[in-house]
C-alpha cells in the first residue's frame, strides 16, 4: 500500500521572522520543501540591539499576507490543493503568534481545510525528520535564541527533558555576548565570525556546572549567566573582540559537549540498551545550530560517544516555516485531526516536562 503524501501550508510569526512555507512528505521524511519564504525583520530591531515585540508584531500583520502568497505561487499550488494549514501556536512573542495562528485559522475557516496548531519547538525537533528522513528515537539537542534543551525524542508524542537552562539560553547568551563586544545584532552570527580571527585560549572563562550531574530532571541542565558574566567583567578591562568571541565560544562547545554527554547516557538508559553500539542518533536544532565551530565540537563528541550526529542546513535551523508545516505532517500523520479555530496562541508552551 502506498500512503499519500501530504501537502501542508506552513506559517511561522513567533519571533523576527515573517515566514511562509508549502511542504509534501510521508513520515518519517524527508519531506519535499516546494517552498520556502522568510523575511527576516532583522533591520528593523537592528537599532534596539534586540527583538522589539511591538514592531515585531506589526511588521508580521503588514507583510504575512504576501509571504502567503509567494510560499503558494512558488510552490504552484492553491489552496484547495492543500491537506491542511499549521501555523506556530506558541510558545514565542505572543502578538506575532497572534498574527499567524489568527492568519491561519481564516484560511482554514475559508478554504475547509484542517488548522494545525503546532508548538514551534517540535518545529525545531523534528526538522531533521523533513531533512534526512530520521528515524525516532533520537537525542536532541535544542539551542536557539530562546531555548537550550536536551530531549529524548521518542515520537511525534514523546518528548523527555534531560535538561535544560537554568538562567539564559545559549543564543540569548551569544546576543548578550555581542551587545558587550559591540559587536552587530543578531549575535550569533556576529560572535561567529569575529571567533574565526580569535584565539579561544586567550581568557579563561567560566564553564558553569561542568562536569556536575544533578539529580532527575537537573540531569543535564545547562547554565550561562555566569560566563556572560565574567566576559563583562573582562571587558571593562579592555579586551579584543576576536579573541573574547573565541574564548567565550570554546567555552560554550565545553558546556554543549559536556551535557550533551551526560544527556547521552539518559538517553541510553531509556531508548537503546540492547541495541547496536552505533545506532543511537544525535540531532541539533535550533539557530545556534547553524554555528559551524558548535557543529564540529558535537561532531567530535558524537565520534567519541559512537552516536550519529545530524545537524539539518542553516537555513532550515533558524526560524522558518518549512519546520512548521513538516510538523504539520507529522501530527496529521499520527493521526491528529487537526486542531480547534478557538486554538489560543500561548507564549509559554513547554516541548516536554522532565521526570517529578
Ligand atoms: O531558532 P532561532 O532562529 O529563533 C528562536 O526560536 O530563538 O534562533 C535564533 C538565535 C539567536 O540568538 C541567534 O543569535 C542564534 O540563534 N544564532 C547563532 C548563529 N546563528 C543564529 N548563534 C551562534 N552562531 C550562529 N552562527
Ligand atoms: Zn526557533
Amino acid at each position: 500500500m502506498t500512503i499519500k503524501p501530504l501537502t501542508i501550508l506552513g506559517i511561522e510569526t513567533s519571533c523576527d521572522e515573517t515566514a511562509a512555507s508549502v511542504v509534501r512528505g510521508v513520515t518519517p521524511g524527508p519531506g519535499e520543501i516546494l517552498s520556502n519564504i522568510v523575511f527576516s525583520q532583522t533591520e528593523a530591531h537592528a537599532p534596539y540591539g534586540g527583538v522589539v515585540p511591538e514592531i515585531a508584531s506589526r511588521a508580521h500583520l503588514e507583510i504575512l499576507d504576501g509571504i502567503i502568497e509567494r510560499a503558494l505561487s512558488d510552490a504552484k499550488i492553491s489552496l484547495a490543493e492543500l491537506d491542511g494549514i499549521a501555523a506556530t501556536a506558541g510558545p514565542g512573542l505572543i502578538g506575532g503568534v497572534m498574527v499567524g495562528l489568527t492568519t491561519a485559522k481564516a484560511l482554514a475557516l475559508a478554504s475547509g481545510k484542517v488548522l494545525v496548531a503546532v508548538n514551534h519547538l517540535m518545529g525545531h525537533a523534528l526538522t531533521a525528520r523533513l531533512t534526512h528522513g530520521v528515524e525516532f528515537p533520537f537525542l536532541l539537542l535544542l539551542v536557539s535564541g530562546g531555548h537550550c534543551q536536551l530531549v529524548g525524542v521518542g515520537g511525534v508524542d514523546d518528548f523527555r527533558l534531560y535538561g535544560s537552562t537554568i538562567d539564559d539560553a545559549v543564543g540569548e547568551a551569544f546576543d548578550k555576548t555581542a551587545k558587550i563586544l559591540g559587536l552587530p545584532y543578531p549575535g550569533g552570527p556576529a560572535v561567529e565570525a569575529a571567533a574565526e580571527n580569535g584565539n579561544p585560549r586567550a581568557y579563561d572563562l567560566p564553564r558553569p556546572l561542568l562536569g556536575k550531574r544533578g539529580s532527575g530532571r537537573a540531569g543535564a541542565d545547562f547554565s550561562f549567566s555566569g560566563l556572560k558574566t565574567a566576559l563583562r567583567q573582562l571587558a571593562e578591562t579592555g579586551i579584543s573582540a576576536e579573541d573574547a568571541s573565541a574564548s567565550f565560544q570554546a567555552a560554550v562547545i565545553d558546556i554543549l559537549r559536556d551535557r550533551t554527554r551526560i544527556a547521552m547516557q539518559m538517553f541510553r538508559r531509556d531508548f537503546s540498551e540492547g541495541s547496536g553500539p552505533d545506532s543511537n542518533k544525535l540531532v541539533v536544532a535550533g539557530g545556534v545550530a547553524a554555528n559551524q565551530a558548535i557543529g564540529a565540537g558535537m561532531n567530535r563528541l558524537c565520534a567519541e560517544e559512537r552516536f550519529t550526529a545530524l545537524i539539518p542546513p542553516p537555513r532550515l535551523c533558524t526560524d522558518n516555516a518549512a519546520m512548521i508545516a513538516w510538523a504539520g505532517v507529522e501530527r496529521l500523520s499520527a493521526g491528529a485531526k487537526g486542531d480547534a479555530l478557538s486554538a489560543s496562541p500561548r507564549a509559554r508552551w513547554p516541548l516536554a516536562t522532565g521526570p517529578t
